[in-house]
């Protein structure tokens, strides 16, 4: 599943647009289908120019590998003392949809891949519901290493980290993502709204659609709810044109 041709050089525009946007620069366009941004990267050739017309196309240098070296040995906040493991994240690096937890738990940080304890599990499930497998998504979370005793994130520690969770977005270009659970929807829309008044609605984060529902581990806990979650992703396979599998 996938739309996009990376070596398009018009993509670098909508990233850039929604980079600055995320900046909180005022006035910027709204980002728009990458067709419709169908500006070509060159530098501005001035009229009746007596140089050669050389067309330069920009590289996009951003990358995940980029954004994951840049968090090597990471002592930013006070959550490096007590990590294994720094979960950058995993998937299809041009996945349509991306999900989106909350911080590594002790399986997590010991195997350095977001949601494989049994929340993740559970997450497995819903994906595979939906019609596809682990590998045609991007998983990651609002903070890469493992806060002590599974607490809550700290609001300075999602706020050093969650500029890296920004980057993988501007990068990875999702159609969609499915925010899981109460810390990591408030972090990412930027809200104080709890979950159960926000899931079950798109909202929009960078020009990206994001779909709140509950975390995995809270459908482990209270599993009459994993109906209004599965109704959260079925509007969300909708959006995608995606069928439901059968089952
Ligand atoms: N819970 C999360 O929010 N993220 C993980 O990676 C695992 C559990």
């Amino acid at each position: 599943m996938r739309r996009m041709n990376s070596s398009d050089p018009r993509v670098p525009i909508k990233a850039t647009l929604r980079y600055l946007q995320d900046l909180g620069v005022p006035d910027l366009p709204r980002p728009r289908a990458v067709e419709e941004l169908a500006i070509p990267m060159v530098d501005p050739v001035p009229v009746n120019s007596p140089e050669p017309i050389s067309i330069k196309v920009m590289p996009q240098t951003e990358s995940l590998a980029s954004i994951q070296a840049d968090l090597v040995n990471c002592q930013r906040c006070q959550l490096a003392a007590g990590r294994t493991n720094i979960v950058f994240g995993v998937g299809n690096p041009q996945a349509d949809l991306m999900f989106i937890g909350e911080g590594p738990g002790r399986d997590e940080d010991s195997q350095g891949e977001p949601f494989v304890g049994r929340a993740g599990q559970l997450l497995t499930k819903m994906i595979q519901a939906m019609g596809l497998k682990r590998e045609d998504v991007y998983i990651a979370n609002i903070v890469k290493c493992r806060p002590p005793n599974n607490r809550n994130p700290e609001p300075d520690e999602m706020a050093t980290c969650s500029p890296f969770l920004l980057r993988q977005i501007q990068v990875i270009q999702p159609k969609m993502m499915v925010c899981l659970g109460s810390i990591a929807v408030k972090s990412l829309l930027q809200t104080s709204m709890g979950i159960t008044r926000l899931r079950g609605q798109f909202h929009e984060v960078a020009g990206i659609q994001v779909m709140p529902t509950f975390h995995p581990a809270y459908l482990l806990r209270n599993a009459e709810k994993k109906k209004e979650a599965w109704e959260d992703l079925q509007k969300v396979m909708k959006e995608l044109g995606l069928g439901v599998s059968p089952r």
